[in-house]
């Protein structure tokens, strides 16, 4: 076995076992593979982290993060979305943080493991060792790199273009790939809903019928996780959809011009390119009952979004918040250019149902740079009146561009009095911040906010705890770790039990 596993106590007392995995040093010239994104070739338990301040005593729970963690020199250009999955987890109890993380244990990491190198290339099945070159094509697992989903009892990491991949939730030991008992037959978006009301999961799987098909397949189970519904609805075009919002009388998918082609796939170009001449069209499908036949297509005029606040339906009215970019950044266009650097900024989605001419309609509600939104989970698909983000300030570079910074910021937006309240993190990177209700019966966004913030001066990463109301004040606790989180996508939290 090529990996050397050595165990070490970093603190005294046994309070952390640090397990090393060694491995070989990373190409300098990807910044993606550098911190504050690189990988750390180490899984550990950290027990009882040391804090500043004072955990809120009702904070019972796991708050999970996601995000790549390239385990092995990569093959060719190394993209971010092609690292191997590691979910790092901070068990929370009677004031007290332990930590443990762990490699996503996939079938790619598992023979890669044995051969003690990088043998796939997740995103170019034509640049796999010759034995591995109908894997990509095959594997169920994918790399389990994106997000976190707690869900009828079962921990699942989630990327969109595999079936979700279970985990322990809590020594994060590798289950395996969770198809709902073989019912579902394709992928799971990295952003599916769980109804507050309901406990429903709503989910969807773009070009879910066949390679580079157009259509989504939207996807429902029941609390206990049991698949209950599946359905297919054409779309304009193959598109690459991220997320989507639901209400409590509509699914809405934005279908936006991320383009797909295997054409361009079979001649070696990007298979994904921007062709905004393709238009944005944005399907209402019925929350219940929803078929083919009667989604409604609203048309809207071009822009972009990866994520959304939150939705919600009134008196026929749908309302969709989302951090709107008026392109994708730094995709490609059909010429092979790039679409450069974007921005997104909140925006408010209006359409009005009662219109039988309705078009889908924006403005920017926001004057800040802002992503990774999140509300109150009790409000998902409702009225709500909460929202948080992260955002930059300025003072932290990108790794790519001088022009770009970022994100250091925690912000909070009030919808209904439209205040703003930030808390900058100073030289540091943010993760998305994750809202914890205080108890199930507090008023919206009475509770705490939870984000992964790694130094750049010290290199190591902390857990803060903020007032989710009164961000500006600043954390009320830190838990810090004695190596940081490597940038990642999202997380999620699992209520204690
Ligand atoms: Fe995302």
């Amino acid at each position: 076995m090529f990996t050397l596993w050595t165990e070490i106590n970093v603190y005294s007392r046994r309070r952390t076992i640090e397990r090393f995995v060694m491995s070989e040093a990373m190409p300098k010239s990807n910044p993606f593979l550098q911190f504050p994104y690189g990988a750390i070739q180490m899984e550990c338990n950290a027990w009882d982290l040391p804090v500043e301040g004072e955990i809120p005593a009702e904070l019972f729970g796991t708050l999970y993060r996601n995000g790549p963690n390239q385990r092995f020199n990569p093959r060719g250009d190394y993209h971010l979305f092609a690292g191997d999955g590691m979910l790092h987890a901070f068990h929370i109890t009677e004031g007290k943080v332990d930590y443990v993380n762990r490699w996503a244990r996939t079938a790619k990491w598992n023979v890669e493991d044995r051969e003690g190198r990088n043998v796939i290339n997740p995103m170019n099945p034509f640049d796999c060792e010759p034995e591995y070159s109908d894997f990509v094509l095959t594997d169920l697992d994918g790399l389990a790199n994106t997000a976190v989903l707690w869900h009828g009892d079962r921990l699942l990491a989630i990327e969109e273009g595999h079936p979700p991949f279970e985990m322990d939730p809590l020594s994060l030991d590798s289950v395996g790939s969770w198809t709902f008992r073989g019912k579902m037959t394709n992928r799971m978006t990295a952003h599916p809903k769980v109804d507050p009301e309901t406990g429903e999961l709503v989910f969807f799987s773009y070009m879910a019928s066949d390679l580079f098909s157009a259509d989504v397949m939207v996807h429902k189970a029941d609390p206990a996780g049991n698949l209950t519904e599946s359905v297919v609805i054409p779309t304009p075009y193959p598109a690459m959809v991220h997320d989507f919002v639901i209400t409590e009388n509509y699914i809405v998918i934005p279908v936006m011009p991320i383009v797909g082609s295997l054409e361009r796939a079979m001649e070696g170009a990007a298979p994904f390119a921007w062709e905004p001449e393709k238009g944005a069209h944005i399907a209402i499908l019925p929350r219940h009952g929803g078929t083919a036949e009667n989604v409604r297509w609203l048309e809207m005029d071009i822009c972009f979004a990866f994520h959304f606040m939150n939705a919600f339906d009134k008196d026929g009215v749908v309302t969709v918040d989302a951090c709107q970019f008026e392109h994708p950044p730094l995709f490609s266009t059909v010429d092979g250019e790039s679409t450069g650097k974007a921005e997104p900024y909140l925006s408010r989605w209006t359409a009005d149902l009662n219109d039988a001419d309705a078009r889908m309609t924006f403005e920017r509600i926001d004057d800040v740079e802002s992503e990774f939104p999140q509300c109150d989970p009790r409000y998902v698909g409702r009225e709500y009146r909460h929202g948080w983000y992260t955002s930059p300030d300025g003072q932290v570079a990108g790794i790519l561009s001088e022009n770009d910074n970022l994100y250091n910021v925690i912000g909070h937006v009030d919808h209904e009095t439209g205040a703003r309240n930030r808390y900058s993190c100073g030289n540091a990177v943010t993760s998305e911040a994750i809202f914890v209700p205080k108890s199930d019966t507090a008023a919206e966004g009475e509770g705490y906010l939870l984000s992964v913030v790694t130094s750049f001066d010290t290199h190591t990463s902390s857990l803060f705890i903020f007032d989710a109301l009164d961000v500006s004040a600043g954390p009320l606790a830190k838990a810090h770790l004695s190596h940081y989180v490597p940038g990642g996508f999202h997380g999620g939290w699992r209520p204690g039990a």
